[in-house]
């Protein structure tokens, strides 16, 4: 959950704890089991809160520490669990360690401070790259250079140094303590530095400062802690490697991770079953469930995603601009919502995707999100997928709250929740049903039915089974299992359209 832009309880244009816990009855309506919350502490807000200056409070945006408490024992109370974001890589330039660093103390240790190099220490130390575009170094007055694979204001934590480690099992027990369920591990696989932080080169093994060894020893040690208190953890791990990957599922390191490879994959059946099947084979071994993800806070909104000629989704294709379809996109996210609400493990909806929202058109003079600025105003950033939320068709703001803190597309309400909420076929609709009927897959594995190219059919051990047809013809469907829910009408002979899924009775 995008706090910032969920809802906004005292009107000042920024969604805050108020207008969660004002919107608990919505959640549980929906039929979500757990919340995870985008970072809420203390920031600048320079990275839309992944820019932490104080892990144990809440930012006064937000609300809170006390609210906080008890919004967590409000929706716990509601059958709903809290998953908070913890952000180990790096802190905000704001953070007491890094303004004591900048002091001069030895705080310095606690992150990577260096001389440049080249005549004068002019050049950066090494020649990495911040994920946000640019040097991943910053100079500062003293002539030392201190790294940031983000921006300049999330300087990176030193994960060699013990007080980093003892701080952030401190952090998690602290959360715990106060009833959270799980905590959602921000760049996961980026902690830890090759110490001699050497010039990156193409294909190298081990990569300086993605997925290194040691981080396994890191995650074992946070597993011990949060088996005290019955926790679990979801990590952030883009990796294309699933053997890499599924390392960290182990059965004494996270508990599940973020499944990347379904959230990028283009709206074709072969590759979509592909992607399951990996998916499904990777966590095989490791005993951990699956996640399914369409999309989150940093990534194309996904009906505007499957309108478009590429329907993956790559951040170095993003750009001003490209057209879309959103009726053919919408009826892709449907059948999509129904795919990945029938597959065996853990689904994650996005605020606004239960709504069918698609990515808004921000004005350049509005972006707030630094992967713009970075990119030197090629790139339109990610504020496009976190546009506050429409509640209410007739209110100001679509019922959002005060002047929204990024501006609304003026067809906004025309997706308000309340709107959607008197129509059963609406996309909110669609995601109440399909996660009330769930239940009727079972826990069990899932079996694939032979089908014609393009289709994608199985079944789960609790009998039913879900068909999306994404080829041009329309398919037959077996006239022994009744449909239980469709994405979309079936055509005039029963059988089921292109870009449609339905989920059929044992
Ligand atoms: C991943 C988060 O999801 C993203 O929003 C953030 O900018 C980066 N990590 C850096 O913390």
């Amino acid at each position: 959950m995008y706090v910032r832009s969920f809802a906004d309880g005292d009107g000042d244009g920024t969604g805050d704890l108020a207008g969660v816990r004002s919107r608990l009855p919505y959640l549980a309506e929906l039929g979500v089991d757990a919340l995870w919350f985008n970072p809420w502490y203390l920031s600048p807000m320079k990275d839309g809160g992944y820019d932490v200056a104080d892990y144990r409070a809440i930012d006064p945006a937000f609300g809170t520490l006390a609210e906080a408490e008890k919004l967590i024992a409000e929706a716990r109370e509601t059958g709903i669990r809290t998953i908070v974001d913890i952000v180990p890589n790096h802190v905000s330039d704001q953070h007491p360690w890094f303004r004591a660093a900048l002091a001069g103390g030895p705080e310095r240790e606690l992150f990577h401070f260096r001389p440049g190099s080249g005549p004068g220490g002019e050049l950066p130390p090494n020649d990495w790259t911040s994920q946000f575009g640019g040097p991943a170094w910053t100079r500062l007055p003293d002539g030392d250079w201190y790294l940031h694979l983000f921006a300049p204001e999330q300087p990176d934590l030193n994960w060699a140094h013990p007080a980093v480690r003892q701080e952030h099992e401190d952090i998690l027990r602290f959360w715990f303590e106060r009833g959270v369920a799980g905590v959602r591990i921000d760049s996961a696989a980026l902690l830890v530095k090759d110490p001699r932080l050497p010039d990156f080169v193409e294909g190298r093994d081990p990569h300086p400062y993605v997925d290194r060894d040691e981080l396994h020893e890191v995650y074992r040690s946070w597993r011990r802690v949060a088996d005290e208190y019955g926790g679990v953890f979801v990590g952030e791990v883009w990796l294309p490697d699933t053997e890499r990957f599924t390392r960290y599922l182990r059965p004494d390191e996270l508990h599940t991770a973020f499944n990347f490879s379904f959230l990028s994959c283009p709206w074709e059946a072969r590759r979509l079953r592909r992607s399951i099947d990996d998916t499904l084979a990777e966590h095989a071994p490791v005993g951990a469930p699956a996640t399914w993800v369409l999309c989150n806070h940093d990534v194309t909104r996904t009906v505007t995603r499957y309108g478009r000629e590429d329907t993956g989704f790559d951040f170095a294709t993003k750009a001003f601009g490209t057209p879309t379809d959103l009726a053919l996109g919408t009826r892709r996210a449907r059948a999509a919502a129904l795919l990945s609400l029938a597959l065996p493990g853990a689904v994650y909806v996005y605020q606004g995707e239960e709504l069918g929202l698609p990515e808004a058109d921000i004005p350049p003079y509005r972006i707030q999100d630094p992967m713009y600025f970075r990119s030197g105003g090629t790139d339109p950033g990610r504020d496009g997928c976190r546009v506050p939320l429409p509640w209410r068709a007739d209110a100001p703001h679509a019922g959002f709250g005060g002047e929204p803190w990024l501006p609304q597309p003026a067809y906004w309400p025309a997706y308000a929740a309340d709107l959607q909420a008197a129509d059963p076929g609406s996309m909110l609709g669609l995601y109440r049903e399909a996660i009330r009927l769930r239940p009727v897959f079972g826990d069990g594995p899932l079996t694939w039915l032979p089908t014609p190219e393009g289709v994608l059919a199985f079944t789960r051990a609790g009998g039913a089974s879900c068909v999306v047809n994404l080829a041009d013809t329309p398919v037959e469907l077996p006239a022994s299992s009744p449909p239980l829910l469709a994405s979309g009408p079936l055509d005039e002979r029963g059988r089921l359209p292109k870009d449609t899924a339905v989920w059929l009775r044992a």
